[in-house]
């Protein structure tokens, strides 16, 4: 379970305060995927960058089971990420001079696993996703949406029960955003694990199981 417990999150800019997280609680049971969704700067990303320590709060707790992330280090923080959680950025944060195989095989490498176990899953992933023909492409010579691809593959390689994504859908067209949707919910619920997705795509809709409102910081839970 995900358990947000009243964090508030402030950015200092020259002498504004910007509130980005305003005392935030919520709790998300294992097999459950949310949605959140809002304006632009409301606070979305600043709230998935906290949830898994990469932001450090102000105030309040967050808990994965019985995982503190307010209370861990910065290490331990970084070792929770690598092996409990795949994270999809809304900027999708690959390596561009590297190949796409290589920026999906390296968490992975990270954990220092086999590398026939490395490749056969790396490949399997692609098969999945369509992208086997461009698996030796570098970054850089790559669509949007195949970028896209690739970050949602990688953050999938470890097996992770968290998936944590911003805006996934971004460059997808319609048909391709309701394959990512309905492969990553049944993967959570294979997985009995959490999903927590901020998006603007209402196509999401049909694939979660509960929505979250943000405004200014605050969030609200809104009926679907
Ligand atoms: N590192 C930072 N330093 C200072 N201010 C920040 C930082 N990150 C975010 N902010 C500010 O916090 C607020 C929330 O930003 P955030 O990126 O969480 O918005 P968002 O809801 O994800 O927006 P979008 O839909 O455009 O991605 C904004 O006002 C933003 O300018
Ligand atoms: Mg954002």
């Amino acid at each position: 379970m995900l358990r947000v417990d009243s964090i508030s999150k402030q950015y200092f800019i020259n002498d504004t305060v910007v509130k980005a997280n305003d005392n935030i609680s919520l709790d998300v049971e294992k097999g459950t995927l949310i949605w959140i969704y809002g304006k632009s700067g409301a606070g979305k990303s600043s709230f998935l960058n906290s949830i898994v320590g990469l932001n450090k709060v102000d105030e309040g707790r967050i808990f994965w089971d019985d995982y503190e992330v307010t209370q861990a280090t910065t290490s331990e923080n970084s070792d929770f990420r690598k092996n409990n959680c795949g994270l999809i950025f809304q900027f999708f944060e690959l390596l561009h001079s590297q190949t796409a195989y290589q920026n999906v095989a390296l968490p992975l490498k990270l954990l220092k696993r086999k590398k026939e176990e490395i490749q056969k899953k790396v490949f399997e992933l692609f098969e999945h996703f369509d992208m086997v023909k461009l698996m030796n492409n570098k970054i850089n010579f790559l669509s949007g949406g195949e970028k896209q691809r690739v970050a949602i593959m990688r953050a999938l390689v470890t097996n992770p029960s968290f998936i944590i994504a911003d805006e996934i859908t971004a460059c997808l067209d319609e048909k391709t955003s309701h394959f990512v949707y309905a492969y990553l919910k049944k993967y959570i619920k294979e997985k009995n694990g959490i999903g927590v997705f901020v998006s603007h795509d209402p196509l999401i809709k049909d694939y979660v199981d509960d929505c979250y409102y943000m405004e200014s910081g605050v969030l609200k839970n809104v009926s679907l």
